[in-house]
């Protein structure tokens, strides 16, 4: 089922996005705090939250449109914020990488915002 995937996703990326905020606080290096943040509250907080609509919800759980939204979100919350830090280690010219993970990470909101209405009295 997509919700457990993605709630199991989620939890391995806060794992990581956890340790390279420790790795930053050790190393005083705070550049690639926006990617930690992003990569934490997409990646983790809210692909979690959106797993856990499935799982509670399982009519939502089993739309086809589900399945869609849980592996565009996925694949967007891993490439936004690889963008962000490829952006702030190498400068603009990486600039495409987080203006399409951006991109697709809204495209999977809004299809969550179709489920969301669809499954309102589920
Ligand atoms: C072991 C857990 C964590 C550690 C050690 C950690 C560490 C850090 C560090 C060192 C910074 C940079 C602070 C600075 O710029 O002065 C930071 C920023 C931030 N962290 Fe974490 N963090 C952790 C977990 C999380 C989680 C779970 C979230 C969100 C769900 C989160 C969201 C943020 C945000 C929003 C910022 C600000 C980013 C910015 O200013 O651009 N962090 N964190």
């Amino acid at each position: 089922m997509i919700g457990s995937l993605m709630m199991c996703v989620s939890v391995v990326i806060l794992l990581a996005g956890m340790l390279a905020g420790i790795v930053m606080g050790a190393q005083q290096n705070f550049v690639l705090a926006p990617a930690h943040a992003h990569l934490n509250l997409v990646g983790g907080v809210l692909l979690f939250l959106f797993g856990l609509y499935y799982r509670v919800i399982p009519a939502a759980g089993r739309m086809t449109l589900a399945r869609i939204q849980g592996w565009l979100h996925i694949v967007g919350a891993v490439l936004f914020p690889a963008g962000i830090a490829l952006v702030l280690l190498n400068g603009p010219a990486y600039t495409a990488a987080p203006i399409v993970g951006s991109l697709i990470v809204i495209a999977a909101m809004a299809l969550f915002v179709i489920v969301v209405f669809r499954t309102r009295a589920a």
